[in-house]
């Protein structure tokens, strides 16, 4: 069953669509089939992998309102291994029109149920908002991944994001995790950059990835030329980071099933 990682912060700029795109094209690229789901109307992460969510027919939009079937809107993308279902600019009245729905929280949980076991890695990018479908996407995430910019203010709204967890947690999905923070943009060179990281580490502790996602001029020009990092320029600082981050997932992965196994082992 794949797992379902959310990357959310309703603070905007932190490094969201950079992390969505790059981890996912990461973990495909390592040969784990990925899905990568725009959750967000600015489409960021869709045209970033070169589709125009101009003229994209069917988005995460149709799928959730039942319009057309999940198989029908997920595109394939140059990135051998990685799929997508897009975005579009309609997802701002999407978000209107669910609270018609019942069970509106737990839509996007239903749709990704038919096509779990098809991959390893189902990525949500969402939107910098906590409205309903970013609630969507938490609910139907195993983990969350919380981009952090090391920059003033980095902590800033975090609180009001960890309480929506919790809220989260407790009313729709209790299985809900959270997969690390990660500090993004860092510059060795500053200062602040520095101070940043320091206490984002004492204050989170083991929830901080060992990674860290360096700023680099590469992971900001990729998106224009419709391709992750990797395929733009394999050998920057950004391409490096984002594996780095899909290799230090996949281990944590796989120490937790193999302790799972284990205690499972024990009960037999
Ligand atoms: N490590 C990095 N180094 C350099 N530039 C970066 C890095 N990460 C992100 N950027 C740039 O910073 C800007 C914001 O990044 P991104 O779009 O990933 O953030 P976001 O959280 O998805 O934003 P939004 O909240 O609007 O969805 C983009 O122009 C992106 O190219
Ligand atoms: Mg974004």
């Amino acid at each position: 069953m794949g797992k379902v990682i959310a990357i959310a912060n309703q603070k905007g700029g932190v490094g969201k669509t950079t992390t969505s795109i790059n981890l996912s094209a990461s973990f495909s690229v390592l040969e784990h089939r990925t899905l990568l789901i725009d959750a967000d109307p600015q489409a960021n992460a869709s045209s970033g992998l070169g589709l125009d969510p101009k003229t994209v027919s069917s988005s995460i939009y149709e799928v959730m309102i039942g319009e057309t079937p999940i198989r029908e809107a997920i595109c394939p993308t140059n990135v051998p291994h990685l799929d997508m279902l897009p975005a579009h600019i309609d997802l701002v009245g999407a978000e209107l029109e669910l609270v018609n729905f019942s069970e509106r929280e737990s839509m996007m949980r239903r749709i990704l149920d038919e096509v779990r076991d098809e991959y390893e890695f189902i990525v949500i990018d969402c939107a910098p908002s906590l409205g309903l479908i970013t609630v969507n996407a938490l609910t139907a995430a195993d983990t969350v991944l919380i981009p952090v910019q090391c920059e003033y203010f980095a902590l800033e709204g975090l609180g009001k994001l960890l309480n929506t967890i919790k809220i989260v947690q407790t009313n729709l999905n209790p299985e809900l995790n959270i997969e690390g923070i990660l500090l993004t943009m860092y510059d060795n060179r500053l200062r602040l950059s520095n101070q940043v990281l320091e206490d984002v580490r004492a204050h989170f502790k083991n929830f901080v990835f060992n990674t860290v996602i360096y700023r680099n001029v590469r992971l900001s020009e990729a998106p224009s030329f419709q391709k992750p990092v990797l395929m733009y320029d394999a050998s920057s600082k950004g391409a490096v980071n984002y594996l780095n981050l899909a290799r230090e997932i996949l281990q944590k992965h796989q120490v937790v099933s193999e302790n799972k196994e284990k205690k499972d082992g024990s009960k037999k």
